[in-house]
């Protein structure tokens, strides 16, 4: 049993989905939510700028005693959780996109159209295209870096319906997709208008993302080192 916080980071408020997914599985933990706003987005950075970022907040959250890490973000973790669980001595947990149970889910459809999103940064990395390659052999399947999105919708967080115009431009190109995979944890902010956008076009779409499986994953590395919280209370979170 172990009472310390459990850390998150994502390069702005796109982990925030990722931590109600990990509230929702582990209720009575706390948790210690760090925005690394000054250095958003990390999609358009150089991988070495994204690793030290990512390096950087792990190492501020382990220094405030939590005792395991969750890198609420699919850029974050394509560059640098390899370096991280390397580095330090402590559970790491990533996001990577959903593209496994996506393919798994495709297989149901007569040649379905899948369209991942995702930053460039991620796009580029040799550990995204494994997976992709390892579980995606739809040739028809294509990989569409967003330059912009991720800061549209940081820009945008309390207003999303002032972007409702820029994201069904982004998607237009896609608008016979089957299935989408939401390969940023930002994306999953505005997944509304994803999904209002499949139905204007009388196309509903399934949605994928990362979140529950890293939520669970979390709950599974705790579980089995015997670090979850003895606490039966609701578990709080610190945001900085
Ligand atoms: N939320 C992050 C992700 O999941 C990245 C957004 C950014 O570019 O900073 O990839």
């Amino acid at each position: 049993m172990n009472a310390a916080p459990i850390g998150i980071f994502d390069s702005g408020a796109g982990g925030l989905t990722t931590l109600s997914a990990c509230r929702r599985i582990l209720p009575f933990e706390n948790f210690i939510y760090l925005s690394d706003q000054e250095f958003a987005p990390y999609g358009n950075k150089s991988d070495s700028q994204i690793a030290e970022r990512v390096f950087a907040c792990s190492q501020r959250l382990l220094d405030l005693g939590c005792k395991a890490v969750v890198v609420a973000c699919n850029t974050a973790t394509n560059v640098g959780i390899k370096l991280l669980r390397t580095h330090f001595a402590r559970p790491f947990v990533g996001l990577e996109p959903a593209v496994k149970p996506a393919c798994e889910y495709a297989q149901q459809l007569d040649r379905p159209q899948i369209v991942l999103f995702c930053t460039q940064a991620t796009a580029r990395q040799e550990k995204f295209l494994a997976l992709y390659q390892k579980y995606c052999a739809y040739p028809s399947a294509v990989v569409s870096p967003q330059k912009d999105l991720a800061r549209l919708i940081e820009n945008h967080l309390l207003c999303p319906e002032k972007i409702r115009g820029e994201v069904y431009k982004i998607l237009t190109p896609y608008k016979n997709a089957d299935i989408i995979i939401l390969g940023c944890t930002h994306y999953i902010l505005i997944q509304h208008l994803f999904q209002d956008f499949y139905l204007s076009q009388g196309r509903p779409v399934r949605v994928f993302h990362g979140n529950l499986g890293a939520a669970n994953r979390l709950k599974y590395l705790l579980t089995q080192d015997s670090m979850l919280t003895p606490s039966q209370k609701p578990g709080k979170v610190c945001f900085m």
